[in-house]
């Protein structure tokens, strides 16, 4: 639930030991870096963010990448108790952190337990070995197998990242591979459907993603096959048992406020009145009412409760029915894209098949 008092706290760790061919994110191949400088750089700009935010809660906090499973667990453990020392933390915060089969090492999983992590994600992307290798991975089956029967044992949080709807998988494969990561126990589990992004391997390759309806067809079945297995979807890709929705990604689809600490991360605060995108380390643009709008509807529109229209104008200080197209709304809503109620605005089952659009429709000014 959006609260203005509390921040989330993203850090990010932009190396990994191999790079991936579809991946469009920020990463760097260094095996020999300096990980104490960098945490030390962190701290600083720690320090800094914290000048700016002393009065608030940190709600969460997640060590996302690249691959943070690389980061030593002791440097885990002194961010961890850095923001403790300079913040007030929230009684049940989430600590997060993304693990990658392949950095898994003896104890890992304890380790980063014992520095402070108690919800791990792990980037599992397919339980088949021939998908494995169409992605690039360069951990087998079995050893994710294995890191996800640690990880159900060792936390009480935890969460598993699928990639589906490649190229020519059909429905009984990604239902079998549905049914294994269900088994798991996991708490939470996000499935993103494979983009092809611009500048990657997979791009260069001319490598073309499954035809749309085959691919809405998946993502229907999906909802419905981990809807019986009491995973509820709450965001377009995730899906959580009751009470396990990721806090921390919640302040991002909500609007709350966040700090962004690393190479490629970033962050919003509304400081003194303004709204402040951040660029790290402290490139600081001020928004206006509109492109802060504009954000909260791209964002708010991805969860299955969809936009609190209150929340939207406490944030923004526009008013949503106004603020938006009334034309197109009005449209999106006859035609049931979307659903208005007294207090929110969410996008339909079939909305949500075509949400970029519907969005952009939404906004068009
Ligand atoms: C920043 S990655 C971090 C995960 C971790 N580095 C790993 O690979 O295990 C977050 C997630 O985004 C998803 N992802 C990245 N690129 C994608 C793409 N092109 N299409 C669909 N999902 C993608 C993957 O599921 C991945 O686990
Ligand atoms: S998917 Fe994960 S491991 Fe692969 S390149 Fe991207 S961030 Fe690195």
């Amino acid at each position: 639930m959006y609260n203005p008092q509390e921040i989330a706290i993203y850090i990010h760790w932009p190396f990994c030991k191999s790079k991936c061919p579809y991946c469009d994110f920020y990463k760097e191949i260094n095996p020999k870096v300096n990980q104490d400088e960098i945490i030390t750089e962190y701290l600083k700009y720690l320090e800094y963010y914290h000048q700016l935010t002393a009065d608030r809660t940190v709600k969460s906090i997640f060590f996302g990448g690249g691959t943070p499973s690389l980061i030593e667990p002791r440097l885990i453990e002194k961010i961890i108790s850095f923001i403790e020392k300079k913040w007030k933390l929230k009684d049940d915060i989430e600590i997060s952190l993304e693990a990658n089969p392949n950095s898994n090492r003896l104890n890992m999983f304890s380790e980063l337990k014992n520095a402070g992590i108690n919800r791990l994600s792990l980037g599992v992307q397919s339980l088949t070995e021939t998908n494995l290798r169409f992605l690039g991975r360069t951990h087998t089956a079995e050893q994710a197998k294995k890191c996800l029967q640690e990880v159900v044992k060792i936390f009480d949080n935890h969460s598993a990242d699928l990639i589906y709807a490649l190229p020519e998988q059909n429905l009984s494969e990604w239902e079998k591979e549905l049914a294994e990561i269900s088994d798991f126990g996991l708490k939470h589990i996000s499935l993103y459907q494979l983009t092809i992004e611009e500048n990657t391997v997979f791009a260069r390759k001319n490598i073309k993603p499954l035809n749309e309806d085959e691919a809405a067809n998946l993502y229907t079945f999906t909802c419905s096959f981990l809807h019986e297995k009491a995973y509820e979807q709450y965001e377009i890709s995730n899906f959580a048992k009751k009470g396990f929705q990721s806090g921390h990604n919640l302040t991002y689809w909500e609007g709350g406020d966040y700090i962004g600490i690393g190479k490629s991360a970033h962050g919003r605060l509304f400081l003194h009145g303004n709204h402040i995108a951040c660029e790290y380390p402290l490139q600081h643009t001020k928004l206006t009412a509109e492109e802060r709008a504009e954000e909260l509807i791209i964002m708010g529109l991805r969860l299955n409760k969809g936009i609190n229209k209150s929340v939207f104008s406490q944030i923004c200080g526009l008013n949503f029915t106004e603020f938006v197209n009334k034309t197109k709304f009005n449209f999106l809503k006859e035609n049931h894209f979307l659903t208005e109620t007294d207090t929110n605005v969410y996008a339909t089952a079939s909305g949500r098949l075509v949400l970029n659009t519907l969005i952009e429709n939404l906004c068009q000014r």
